[in-house]
């Protein structure tokens, strides 16, 4: 086989075989397939686009391409969740607990990652002692045990989708449907999940900025994970403001605390619950979302879902007072209020700016080198829909510098106050299985 006449058959809009896909794969994994005939083939499905079972061929050869991890030691359907990226996006925090205790195994590999925030890890590390540096024997063990264990993500994972992203990052082939969706379900399925709910998130501050492109990825990517037999849903999710109050390590561990005690922010209370309630009708845990939805009620209600955060963090070495003392958690030096400079009703907050904010302040990493502060970030007291006086605060700063004149300059950007009442936006716009 030739790699530039399998360029030219999709460059032509031919539909290409299992054969030739799993040769690309193979030989761009390995280097036998240099940068720049990989570039062309990307361009080519960028304006030609791919099949569903071409999308399921790349999928498999990308899972293919290193550690397959096996979680059959764990009891259970494994459903694991993904979202495609937010600002303030507490819902793993809470959902892992939540999902554990109704009896839902919880297997979590997690990362670090650049963003505006930590990932999942670093927002755990808030908790002093908590570690991941687990073998994956205790994390079997642990999974089984307490029904939820997080690991850090194993560092040789579909190498081929590490080498092709990071190509298409270069070469404006990105925004590819099949691409991306197969980019983002090799990682899931080679993480070994039996079952995968997927958030979607749409508006300003998610990858997918229409609700048209974020129904068309869901539905890749639902296709993909169905097509290699795994139960695969999608929620697509609002991401025009950012979700709940809380943006910051230390702050979101709190938000979470807060939303396992009933006590959380409405919205990301909400998108849990919908979210949350999938994973127990994927893992068979109950008949019906409404099954499921009052399963994880009673569990917050009687505070068996805040007992299951206390058994996770002990078991990972984390100090599990502070579920019952949150103010053991960092905290930040300087809490400063924005005030509003004038009176009327939020009528936008642009999530990618407010997420900015929170990364100058030092919540999140701008580049692999950069240490995370994890008490920093940002408290949102007012969201979209929400009337304001004329100097109440929009947004608290939690800072470890003195001086947070930029800071507050992106949150007046990211801001919009007018005089008319604003409905706030829908939360969730769509199921699609
Ligand atoms: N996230 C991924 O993991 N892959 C993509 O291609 C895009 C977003
Ligand atoms: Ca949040």
């Amino acid at each position: 086989m030739r790699m530039v006449d399998v360029i030219e058959k999709k460059r032509d809009g031919h539909e290409l075989t299992q054969e030739e896909i799993r040769y690309i794969v193979k030989g761009y994994t390995n280097g036998e397939i240099p940068d720049y005939q990989m570039s062309a083939f990307a361009m080519a499905v960028y304006f030609k686009g791919m099949s569903q079972d071409e999308r399921v061929f790349l999928t498999e050869a990308m899972v293919q391409s290193g550690d397959q991890i096996d979680l059959s030691a764990i009891e259970g359907v494994k459903v694991d969740k993904h979202s495609t990226g937010g600002v303030g996006d507490t819902t793993t925090l809470v959902l892992a607990p939540l999902v554990a205790s109704v009896g839902v195994p919880v297997a979590k590999m997690s990362g670090r990652g650049l963003g505006h925030t930590g990932g999942t890890i670093d927002k755990l590390e808030a908790v002093p002692g908590f570690h991941v540096e687990i073998t994956n024997d205790e994390f079997m063990k642990l999974v089984n045990q307490n029904k939820i264990a997080v690991i850090g993500q194993s560092a040789n994972l579909t190498p081929a989708d590490k080498k092709l992203y990071a190509l298409r990052d270069v070469t404006a082939t990105v925004d590819s449907i099949p691409l991306i969706a197969s980019s983002i379900m090799s990682k899931k399925i080679a993480s070994g999940a039996d079952a995968i709910v997927l958030d979607v998130k749409t508006g300003h501050g998610a990858f997918m900025k229409t609700l048209e492109d974020s129904v068309d990825l869901a539905k890749a990517m639902v296709g993909i994970g169905n097509g290699v037999g795994r139960n695969t849903m999608a929620v697509i999710s609002d991401m025009s403001q950012p979700l709940g109050l809380a943006i910051g390590n230390a702050l979101e561990v709190k938000e979470a605390i807060d939303t396992l005690k009933g006590e959380g922010p409405e919205d990301l209370y909400e998108l849990c619950m919908t979210l949350g309630s999938h994973m127990v009708v994927l893992a068979g845990k109950a008949g019906s979302a409404e099954e499921a939805r009052n399963m994880l009620q009673q569990s917050i209600d009687s505070g068996k879902a805040l007992e299951t955060l206390k058994l996770f963090l002990s078991a990972q070495g984390g100090d599990a007072s502070v579920v019952d003392d949150p103010e053991k958690l960092p905290a930040a030096s300087y809490i400063i209020e924005v005030p509003a400079k004038e009176a009327g009703y939020v009528g936008e907050i642009m999530a990618e700016e407010i997420g900015t904010a929170a990364m100058v302040l030092g919540a999140g990493r701008a580049t692999k080198e950069s240490v995370i502060d994890l008490a920093v970030g940002l408290i949102l007291n007012k969201k979209v829909g929400d009337y304001v006086e004329a100097g109440e605060s929009l947004v608290t700063i939690h800072s470890n510098t003195e001086d947070v004149t930029e800071v507050m300059n992106q949150i007046y950007d990211a801001y919009t106050v007018v005089k008319e009442q604003v409905q706030p936006p829908t939360l969730i716009y769509k199921e699609i299985f």
